[in-house]
């Protein structure tokens, strides 16, 4: 009996030692997480049980399929949805809400239109109790890394759409969060924008170190971004491969060119055409 008590006082406390365990370089955990929308015959399956560690500082991208549980996933983890089943910790920590230490960037069209530029950056730290000329200070310094300074007086409508993002990537970092959290961020700009965006966002990455789950159709993006590329199967969502990219750590816009880019984006594009055909064949059979 006391033996009993015993084992279960150690077990209890290897339980609570665990997370911080866990944690050791992992930023954020994905524990067999799945998700069931709706229920009965109209129920969806869009991921099927998902483990995935995102560590400390990686530049995590999610590639896959249209409707195969991206946003989905990445919602879980910013805490707008919850896991059908398993769990997503932060820091060892079970995630049960939205959360500052999370920054989520927009497609598009997340910006408050009745906000000057500034104001729509200083938001985040005003809400979290800093005093407005703090918060402006902060956002300043924001806009500056966005290359966005003389336009903070300006109003939203007067923006083109790649410095609309630029504002929310300002947003979002303003808020000093641990982790960056971008769903197909650049998903509505013109091809030339976008690229002299991705150079900013690696720029960015490589001087802050966030920890950041960006989610992307375009596999070019996600080689010149990522440490860490993920690429998912058909709905049900469940990972198919991961690629560790070295091109992330390169200044050189070039590397694009290179012969080892080309062989993973020729790896990547066989894997994520069997499963386009996939989602298709989905599709028509509904
Ligand atoms: N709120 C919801 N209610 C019902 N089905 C949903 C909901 N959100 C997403 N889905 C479905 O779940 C699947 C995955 O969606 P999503 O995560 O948006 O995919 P992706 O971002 O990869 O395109 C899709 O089939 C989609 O229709
Ligand atoms: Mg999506």
């Amino acid at each position: 009996m006391e033996q009993d008590l015993a084992g279960r006082q150690q077990a209890k406390q290897a339980a609570q030692a665990a997370p911080a365990a866990q944690a050791a370089g992992v930023k954020a955990r994905f524990e067999e997480v799945s998700k069931r929308f709706g229920s009965g015959s109209d129920a969806v399956q869009a991921l099927q049980p998902i483990s995935l560690d995102i560590a400390e500082n990686a530049f995590v991208c999610l590639v896959g399929p249209s409707g195969c549980g991206k946003t989905t996933l990445l919602n879980i983890l910013a805490g707008f949805e919850t896991a059908t089943t398993g769990r997503v910790l932060m820091d060892g920590r079970p995630v049960e809400g939205p959360d500052a230490r999370r920054g989520v960037v927009f497609q598009q069209g997340a910006l408050f239109t009745w906000m000057n530029v500034l104001d729509n950056v200083a938001f985040g730290p005003i809400a979290t109790g800093k005093s407005p000329s703090q918060a402006r200070a902060i956002a300043s310094q924001f806009l500056d890394v966005v290359g966005l300074a003389s336009f903070a007086r300006r109003y939203p409508y007067e923006l083109s759409g790649g410095m609309q993002q630029r504002v929310g990537i300002a947003r979002a970092l303003a808020n000093d969060p641990e982790i960056l959290l971008m769903d197909e961020p650049f998903a509505a700009l013109d091809a030339q924008t976008r690229e002299l965006l991705q150079e900013e966002i690696k720029r960015i990455w490589q001087n802050t170190r966030k920890t950041v789950l960006w989610i992307t159709h375009s596999i070019e993006e996600a080689l010149f971004l990522a440490t860490d590329v993920v690429v998912m199967s058909a709905r049900p969502g469940r990972i198919k491969a991961t690629f560790r990219p070295q091109f992330a750590h390169s200044e050189d816009p070039a590397v694009v060119a290179s012969a080892d880019f080309m062989r993973m984006k020729a790896e990547i594009f066989g894997l994520l055409r069997g499963e386009a055909l996939a989602a298709q064949r989905q599709e028509e059979a509904q």
